[in-house]
């Protein structure tokens, strides 16, 4: 069943975050669809520009409408991931989404303002929902001064200022990840001052974590050891997923991660079983140790076990 991610977020708001997760083709699909009915968790699929573009936005749409069918118990929202205002558009004219983004974030404020709030008046008169970004994720490195890296960081004043002349409904926040399996380079992490002071700006609103792959380090072991090339790769912790969600983050971004399960099933597949040219039985194996990652993550989450209880809010 498709939802907005705004029915997610009231039954998740303050408790736990809803995972969401990014999608290109089938085989992520089947093993994000299995991974969330066995975990018992609602769930956001999240699609890219990119996503949209791999085969054709069309392909991805039918693939999910599929999935809904062969997966009635599900429950979760389609959403855009980091939608050019042209782009959104073109998602809430479909009528297949449930939210978009709109990230405008490297543009001045007056500007991503402005942009966000045409995004938001079009999407509302369509009954979606719309997530925006306000500071700038990633590249903030051990040398930087912390004056400077702070000012990357979401200012919790300017939040408060941006959500209200918006009308947005959700706020992704710059609070020290970014995207990608190199995140930190030593011993930074989440800025969870930054975080109460939006929260205390901003009570009851969602807020959204992107850049929150984990970058497992035994994904990340056997990868280099089955020939790939990603030393010092490394992630968020995710036994700080749920102070998060305490403190307003309601929807974390994981994609990175699928896609360090998809090479190390692959590479190993094809290191154990040379002789094999068959793209089906690596297929299933990605399938169900992508379902085995998602199901663990929801844990971490917290949206495990919540799929019942989120059921009698959107069906009453
Ligand atoms: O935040 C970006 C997501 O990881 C999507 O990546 O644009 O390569 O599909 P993509
Ligand atoms: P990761 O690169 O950490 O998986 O972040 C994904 C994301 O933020 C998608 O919007
Ligand atoms: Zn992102």
């Amino acid at each position: 069943m498709i939802v907005t991610t705004k029915e997610l977020f009231k039954a998740a708001y303050g408790k736990y975050a809803i995972g969401a997760y990014n999608i290109n083709n089938l085989e992520q699909c089947m093993g994000l669809f299995r991974g969330n009915v066995q975990s018992k968790a609602p769930f956001i699929i999240q699609i890219s520009k990119g996503a949209r573009a791999y085969t054709d936005k069309l392909m991805l749409e039918a693939i999910i409408r599929a999935a809904d069918k062969v997966f009635p118990e599900a429950i979760f929202a389609v959403h855009l991931d980091h939608g050019d205002e042209a782009t959104c558009m073109d998602c809430i004219k479909s009528g297949f989404y449930s939210s978009v983004m709109i990230d405008a974030s490297s543009k001045p404020f007056e500007e991503n303002v402005a942009t966000t709030k045409r995004v938001v008046d079009a999407a509302h008169a369509a009954g979606l929902v719309v997530e925006a970004e306000l500071g700038q994720l990633g590249g903030v490195e051990e040398h930087v001064q912390v004056s400077e890296s702070e000012a990357k960081l979401t200012n919790p004043d300017q939040a408060k200022e941006f959500v209200e002349r918006t009308g947005v409904d959700s706020l992704a926040c710059a609070i020290g990840t970014s995207h990608g399996a190199f995140k930190f380079t030593g011993t930074q992490g989440l800025h969870f001052d930054v975080l109460s002071e939006i929260q205390k700006r901003l009570p009851n609103f969602p807020l959204v974590m992107h850049g929150s792959s984990s970058v497992p380090q035994e994904e990340v072991r056997r990868i280099n050891i089955a020939g790939g090339k990603l030393a010092g790769a490394k992630g968020v912790d995710d036994n700080q997923f749920l102070q998060a969600a305490k403190l307003g983050v309601t929807k974390i971004n994981i994609d990175t991660d699928g896609r360090l399960v998809w090479c190390r099933v692959h590479r190993e597949h094809f290191i154990l079983h040379p002789e094999d040219f068959d793209l089906r039985p690596a297929g299933k194996e990605f399938m169900a140790a992508y379902a085995e990652f998602i199901a663990a993550k929801n844990v971490k989450l917290g949206s495990a076990g919540h799929l019942d209880e989120v059921r009698a809010m959107v069906t009453k």
